[in-house]
């Protein structure tokens, strides 16, 4: 049986609505994994919703709620949104599910029978407004606790805890003969350091007189699992994990079949989360190396260079963007204006600037000469004539790049790609002036070579931009008048028939105008 593709997400917070940020990553792995799919294999796209803990409990007694209301409207926020930007996924994470809970309590009692969790008493400093211990590094400057964490108190408390430090030096060995385990490489450097400074062990419950918006330990009823052991196992509790096999070889196949998963994360969750807690918790339920997964990190979007969050008032709603600009529009700035691993700046100016330039003036202008030149000049016939065009060649190097590109995640590049063809095909009508061709009837052969080269071209180009802008080449591939049943092997020259005859032009991105 062929290997399955297996890509995830960060499953996002129900505790505020959806952003920027939430929707890059989301069609960041939409478009790997359509890629992917354009490339025959078979794909398991998984994301969803982190719906537990202190958090979400905290947001909705705000909101006067219970939590279970609370976090139904929210799921329903990114539901709505992924649906409205086309990201597909295979299955949706929630955490607060009967079958995420089975697989958190059987991983825990595994770990718990072998031994590898144990009760203990932590006291110290403990700030009551925020609920959490504080440490060394909450003390200001003149080494008291400040007034953002109200009153403090010193306290005992007992909890569970998994011993993560017994697994420190498997890690650094996986990291030292696995280079990329992490991409991009300066991610898995600051990683190894952070392995490196590994000293305890991980507190991996609270008690329910605190925190009981979670699940409930199986071993005692008093606690529930605090974070990480609840969400880092949506990665595994839907994928058909079944946490009472033994052993790895002993799940299920289509489980098995799936790892290792590409994981795509922020850059503010791969230390300690995933890089530390989520490998090794892999490892300590009997992963094999060879199933560990890999780790893709992102960088962020900041606003003007500061992050963006809901104090500052400046988060930019991804759904009310969509419904100004257009779908395409949002899709194409995501994956267009940040380098994969890098931070880029948000501005709906650029947004506007990119899709005018790229997709309005270039994409859409080719479309549109096209097509019309086609309709105008032979009724929407092209045909097969003359020799090899000069974009052909052009068309084996465009794949061959866009290829390297995308399977080294790196969308921008292989739009980049793209858009240098489409510049090329732009100039190609300026060279061959076709309106020049179409006065000449002992030229009529040059018009058809032209013509049937240009409309190949975008056939190439809606087949290579169709990861990333789907309803954009289902719209070319339909004025073309050619299947819309098509595999990344169909990207390569001579596909249209000798005689072909074209569908009717269609602005398809209409320019954005400004006021000013
Ligand atoms: N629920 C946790 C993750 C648990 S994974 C087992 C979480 N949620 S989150 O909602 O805060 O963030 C979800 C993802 O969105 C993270 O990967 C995070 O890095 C990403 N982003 C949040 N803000 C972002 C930007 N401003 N820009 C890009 N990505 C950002 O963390």
């Amino acid at each position: 049986m062929s290997k399955t593709f297996f890509i995830t997400t960060a499953i996002d917070y129900t505790n505020s609505p959806p952003h920027i940020g939430h929707a890059y990553e989301k069609v960041l792995a939409d478009v790997i994994a359509r890629y992917h799919r354009l490339k025959g294999e078979s794909v398991f796209f998984l994301t969803g919703v982190d719906q537990h803990g202190q958090k979400v409990q905290q947001s909705a007694a705000k909101a006067g709620v219970a939590p279970a209301e609370f976090v139904k409207g929210l799921t329903q926020q990114f539901k709505d949104l992924w649906k409205k930007l086309d990201v597909k996924y295979d299955e949706w994470a929630e955490t607060i599910s009967l079958r995420h809970k089975k697989v958190v309590q059987g991983m825990l009692q595994r770990l718990f029978d072998e031994g590898q969790i144990y009760k203990d008493k932590q006291s110290g400093y403990y700030s009551v407004r925020q609920e959490q211990f504080l440490t060394d590094k909450e003390r200001g400057p003149d080494g008291e606790f400040g007034p953002e964490w109200g009153q403090v108190e010193f306290r005992e408390e007992e909890n569970y805890y998994f011993k993560l430090s017994r697994h420190k030096e498997w890690l650094l060995r996986y990291l030292d003969n696995h280079k990329d385990a992490v991409i991009p490489d300066f991610r898995q450097t600051e990683l190894r350091n952070a392995v490196e400074r590994i000293g305890g062990d991980l507190c991996i419950s609270r008690p329910k007189t605190r925190l009981d918006w979670g699940i409930e330990l199986p071993f005692d009823k008093d606690f529930v699992t605090y974070v990480w052991f609840d969400a880092l196992t949506n990665y595994i509790s839907f994928a058909d994990y079944d946490p009472a096999a033994s052993t790895f070889n002993l799940q299920p196949s289509a489980f098995r079949d799936r790892w290792p998963a590409l994981q795509i994360i922020g850059k503010d969750i791969l230390v300690p989360a995933h890089g530390i807690y989520w490998l090794i918790m892999l490892h300590a339920v009997g992963f094999p190396d060879e199933a560990i997964p890999q780790l893709l990190v992102h960088g962020w979007w900041n606003i003007s260079g500061t992050k963006m969050s809901k104090s500052l008032g400046n988060v930019v709603d991804p759904s009310i963007l969509a419904d100004k600009y257009s779908v395409e529009a949002v899709r194409y700035y995501l994956m267009s204006d940040i380098a994969t691993g890098r931070d880029a700046d948000f501005s709906e100016e650029r947004l506007i600037e990119r899709y005018n330039a790229d997709l309005a003036n270039n994409l859409g202008n080719l479309l549109n000469r096209t097509l019309n030149m086609a309709v105008r000049y032979r009724d929407g016939l092209v045909k097969q004539a003359g020799g090899d065009s000069p974009l052909a060649a052009q068309v084996v190097d465009l794949v061959r790049s866009y290829n390297a590109a995308m399977t080294a995640h790196e969308i921008h590049a292989g739009l980049e790609k793209i858009g240098g063809f489409v510049t090329a095909c732009n100039t190609y009508i300026e060279m061959a002036a076709p309106w020049k061709l179409a006065k000449d009837p002992a030229r009529a052969e040059a018009l058809d070579h032209t013509l049937f080269a240009l409309a190949e071209s975008l056939r190439v180009i809606a087949i290579l931009v169709s990861p990333i802008l789907p309803k954009a080449a289902h719209g070319i591939l339909y004025q073309l008048n050619w299947s819309n049943d098509y595999a990344l092997s169909d990207a390569k020259w001579g596909g249209l028939p000798s005689k072909h005859q074209l569908g009717n032009p269609v602005p398809l991105f209409p320019r954005i105008e400004t006021s000013t």
